[in-house]
């Protein structure tokens, strides 16, 4: 199939959108119709060298759409079942899926190889095979996923909303709740209030945190963050922490959940700091695979039995976790039409990127015919 795809070439390039061809599905896999594709800080990474993909690569891994094809072997889904892509694949059988930790699963090793799980490509340009982020590449109208990465949903769900499970609501709601585990009372700090953040901030209100204290530099997020379920804002850290102090009569935070556009090694200190006894520092946001160099007070850690904890796709389980917050999303308990700060045509996506950078958008939104 000939269409058109938003492609990396390489670092520090914008995204190229052009003519590619689409290969039919092979065992195992399904080609997906899209309705839309979230703009994730993780796609910008690709370019930055933050996440580490052989290029050139079809972006995006933010998708929803309807099951256009199926290949042999496919025996759960068929055409026009409705259908969320899960970021990370789930065999199911591998010793992470079957003890509750399909976010893990082995196959998760392909997601920033490129080709899909054969080894072979099914997005060609230029002469060239073409990589597909996560093993989808959703800045497409078409792709195919294998179907490990697909998770079928209801049909009253409206797809272009449905799209941001695949990544961000997911993985800030669980953050919040499966990795920080957010109980009733509790008090949460979230550093950093964009498409994840704001997912964490839902999370922990839904958990029943007692105060949600949302830290971004811009306005617009604070004002915003507290729609989502923040109960105070900060600017920054020195700010947050006179806040979580006089709440708490200086017991300070839980949780501090880190979702800032990208981890550096001094803010794990600055969410250490902002925890007391017990507390657990969550940290979503992707840092550089070359910084390894992360400050903290040593003396805490031990004596405050503080905790420090990373989390990938908000410690889900896909198939469990996604049906579970569309039904949220039905009762009204969690926002997702809210998330959406603007759409985009693909021609449009670096436009779509630059908002993102220049902090306008809580999710910027690709939506396709
Ligand atoms: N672990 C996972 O499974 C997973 C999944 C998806 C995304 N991510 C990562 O999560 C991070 C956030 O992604 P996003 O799409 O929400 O990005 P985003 O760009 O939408 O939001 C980042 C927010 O952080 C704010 N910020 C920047 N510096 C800050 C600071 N020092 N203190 C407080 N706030 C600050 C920005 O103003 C912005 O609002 C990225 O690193 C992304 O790659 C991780
Ligand atoms: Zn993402
Ligand atoms: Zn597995």
């Amino acid at each position: 199939m000939k269409m058109k795809a938003a492609i990396l070439w390489g670092l520090d390039q914008e995204w190229s959108v052009e003519d590619v061809e689409l290969d039919d599905p092979n065992e195992g896999e399904v080609m997906i119709k899209l309705a839309a594709s979230g703009l994730c800080h993780s796609d910008e990474h690709l370019a930055t060298g933050d996440i580490p993909i052989p290029f050139p690569v079809v972006g995006g891994h933010e998708g929803a759409g309807v099951i256009h094809k199926v290949g042999v072997g496919v025996t759960d889904l068929e055409v026009g079942d409705h259908v969320v892509l899960a970021f990370i694949p789930a065999c199911g059988k591998c010793r992470y899926c079957t003890s509750g930790h399909s976010n893990l699963c082995d196959l998760g090793a392909g997601i920033i190889l490129g080709p899909q799980l054969d080894g072979t490509y099914r997005f060609h340009a230029r002469g060239e095979d073409i990589g597909q982020m996560c093993m989808l590449g959703t800045f497409a109208p078409y792709t195919v996923a294998n179907q490990d990465s697909v998770v079928k949903i209801d049909k009253d769900i409206p797809l272009d909303k449905a799209a941001l499970v695949g990544c961000g609501v997911t993985t800030g709601f669980g953050s919040a709740v499966n990795t920080a585990e957010v109980k009733p009372g509790e008090y949460v700090v979230v550093m950093g209030c964009g498409g994840i953040g704001m997912n964490a901030i839902q999370g922990a209100r839904i958990a029943g945190a007692g105060a949600i204290i949302a830290i971004d530099p811009i306005e617009m997020k604070r004002e915003q963050a507290q729609e989502f379920g923040a109960t105070h804002t900060a600017a920054n850290v020195d700010e947050a922490w006179d806040l979580v102090s006089e709440m708490t009569n200086g017991q300070l935070a839980d949780k501090v959940i880190m979702t800032t556009d990208v981890a550096e090694g001094t803010y794990v200190a600055e969410a250490m700091s902002l925890c007391g006894k017990l507390g657990r520092v969550v940290i979503t946001a992707i840092g550089h695979p070359e910084e390894d160099t992360v400050s903290m007070s040593l003396f805490e850690l031990a004596l405050y039995e503080k905790q420090i904890h990373g989390s990938l796709f908000g410690s889900s389980n896909a198939r469990i976790e996604i049906p579970k917050i569309l039904q949220l999303y039905r009762n009204g308990q969690i926002k997702l039409d809210e998330l959406v700060t603007k759409t985009y045509t693909l021609e449009q996506i670096n436009e779509g990127y630059q908002d993102m950078r220049d902090g306008k958008n809580i999710r910027g939104v690709i939506v396709y015919d």
